[in-house]
């Protein structure tokens, strides 16, 4: 049985003070260990954040991270800082990211490699524009971004993975997949990693779904056979993350 896994993506919100406030909030109803949940926070956040929730199942993850390991690299984040920091899990490849800050699949895959060289678990996004979709390009576009993202994974790092099938057009829009449409691609996503890999790899990692995801939508889309729980963005900033927690 694969875990299932909550995941808030916070963005570029919540200052220290903010987060604090709503950690106390939400945190004691977010503490279960029977789905994996982890808040994705700014990297300025992340000790704070750690601190808050000591002693409750609630994991820390970072939103990026940069591949070097060290070096002149004005303004960036090494896996060794998000590791000394206790992190344990950094999205990867989210759309703002390949859309406002041009990473490349290449990128991403380097991403991809030196966070699971420090076993920190990527949560690696892909996903299609809406002009993709209607252009039924959907299906083509996730296999050529997890195939590139995927280059010299190896089996046994391709099961800590969590991907996120996040289409572009339902983040942040208000309008999210139909749990079919959701469901569809994710159960094509699982199929591509079955031809990347194996049967067991693609039985055991963990796809989520993220866009648009509220608490008003979550337990449908959460019941689908091939998704594993969520990726959430605005819903997360608030007490409306807790019912997608419980969904
Ligand atoms: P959203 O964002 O829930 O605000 O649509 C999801 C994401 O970008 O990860």
């Amino acid at each position: 049985m694969r875990k299932k896994v909550v995941a808030a993506n916070w963005k570029m919100n919540l200052t220290i003070e903010e987060s604090i406030e709503l950690l106390q909030k939400i945190k004691n109803h977010i503490n279960i260990d029977t789905k994996e949940v982890v808040l994705c926070v700014p990297f300025t956040n992340i000790y704070t954040c750690k601190e808050e929730t000591k002693n409750t199942n609630i994991h820390i993850g970072a939103e990026n991270l940069y591949f070097e390991e060290k070096g002149a690299y004005t303004g960036e984040i090494s896996s060794s800082m998000l590791l000394s920091l206790g992190v344990e899990y950094v999205i990867i490849g989210h759309s703002e990211r390949r859309q406002i800050f041009n990473e490349n699949d290449e990128m991403i895959n380097k991403k991809v490699l030196k966070a699971l060289s420090k076993n920190i678990y990527p949560i690696l996004c892909c996903g299609e524009t809406l002009e993709q979709r209607e252009k039924n390009e959907t299906l083509s576009i996730i296999k050529n971004q997890l195939s590139k993202d995927l280059i010299n994974v190896t089996k046994e790092d391709a099961m800590k993975i969590i991907i996120a099938y996040e289409p572009i057009w339902a983040i942040g829009t208000g309008k999210t997949a139909t749990s079919s449409q959701a469901e569809e691609v994710c159960k094509y996503t699982r199929e591509i990693i079955k031809e990347l890999y194996d049967k067991e790899v693609s039985e055991n990692v963990r796809i989520l779904y993220g866009g648009s995801v509220k608490a008003s939508n979550a337990k449908e889309i959460f019941a689908k056979e091939n998704i594993d729980g969520g990726l959430i963005g605005g819903a997360s900033l608030t007490e409306e993350f807790i019912d997608i927690v419980k969904a």
